[in-house]
């Protein structure tokens, strides 16, 4: 079957038929209709891509074969599992979500985009696509590569996530969706948001909605969907201690909610405090030798932080105390928790530059 650009045929078949041709047929979720692994899979694409996500997919499965086996773990399993695929909040969720699946709907999941949507982590176009995949629901998706098809497609200015904008995205996705093939359809906007209609250089000339494509008419492409407007956000810094002893990194896990929440990450320490007394008095250990590393910037939605780390070689001191979140972990133990981003980076750093001493050692 070949797709006639040219079709005056409605949008969504135009988009089912491109689908049935070119769209992805075999990725390891799809002709399952296990509302459980679906799930599993929409979180994980929430902001990674598929190639990335499948390798952690099918592991993940392994060990959490249903949902009530996720909801019984221990949220460090999760994390654990979940390390280096980055945006932790999804794994917390994914867990509060299997627990919710448990303990407020008897260990399934509910048919309604409405209901799916109150679960932990899922909104409105992650809860349409489960619907969608799972239980042939007729609902509409608007993900950030479908909000990129359609500004394009209609010629919609202006920022899609500014409220505005994405109300009347809303209301277009919902016009547009077909009566039948509501499937074939879905997947098929995810597949040409993620390739032809990409966001750099799209490959109009293989789209099957380009003959009544505003954009494409008037070579806004580069310029549709319109980016977030410019706002400095606040600057906040923070040091943080890599503390090390006997070839362990000191890590604490942080509290269940906020930034990083529940993930294992270095100690931070207030700009103005002492290096010295603070080693002592928090940790109880003897700093040996103390060296500033090169600064590192993260960006987060509302605040941009600077890292300052402070590489520390410390040694315990008899006496104890009580760091109750702490402890230490030997290098590559660190790398396989969950850690944030920027303290990945800088564990890193610390394992390749444990690579000379080796050697030397050698
Ligand atoms: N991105 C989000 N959901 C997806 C899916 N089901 N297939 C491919 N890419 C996706």
């Amino acid at each position: 079957m070949t797709v006639d650009p040219t079709s005056d045929a409605p949008f969504a078949g135009r988009i089912v038929a491109w689908q049935r041709v070119h769209g992805r047929h075999d990725l390891p979720w799809q002709r399952v209709r296990d509302a459980y692994r679906i799930w599993l899979s929409e979180i994980m694409l929430q902001q990674t891509q598929v190639t990335a996500v499948i390798p952690y997919y099918e592991r993940f499965l392994a060990r959490f074969p249903d949902v009530a086996t996720l909801a019984a773990a221990p949220l460090d399993d999760v994390l654990s599992l979940w390390s280096g695929l980055g945006y932790y909040a999804r794994a917390r969720n994914l867990h509060a979500a299997a627990r919710a699946v448990m303990t407020e709907h008897a260990g399934e999941f509910p048919r309604a985009a409405d209901a799916l949507a109150t679960l932990p982590g899922v909104g409105r176009s992650t809860a349409a696509a489960i619907a969608v995949f799972s239980f042939g629901v007729r609902a509409a998706i608007l993900d950030g590569n479908v909000k990129r098809v359609l500004a394009r497609w209609r010629g919609i200015d202006g920022w899609p996530g500014s409220p505005a904008v994405e109300r009347s995205m809303w209301a277009l996705a919902d016009s547009l969706l077909p009566v039948e093939h509501v499937e074939a359809y879905t997947q098929g906007l995810m597949d040409l948001g993620s390739s032809v209609c990409a966001r750099s250089r799209p490959q109009c000339g293989a789209c099957p909605v380009r003959t009544d494509c505003v954009a494409h008419r008037d070579g806004t492409t580069a310029r549709l969907p319109a980016s977030r407007p410019a706002k400095a956000r606040p600057e906040r810094a923070v040091a943080m201690l890599l503390m090390r002893h006997d070839g362990r990194v000191f890590l604490e896990q942080r509290p269940p909610s906020g930034i990083w929440g529940g993930l294992w990450s270095l100690p931070e320490m207030a700009q103005d405090a002492t290096l010295v007394d603070t080693c002592r008095e928090r940790f109880g250990v003897r700093v040996l030798t103390s060296m500033a590393g090169p600064s590192l910037r993260h960006g987060f939605t509302h605040f941009s932080l600077t890292i300052h780390p402070w590489h520390v070689e410390v040694v315990p001191e008899p006496r104890q105390v009580g760091e109750a979140a702490g402890r230490w972990f030997p290098i590559t133990e660190a790398l396989a928790s969950g850690v944030p981003a920027p303290v990945r980076i800088l564990l890193e750093g610390l394992d390749a530059s444990a690579l000379p001493l080796f050697n030397r050692a050698g």
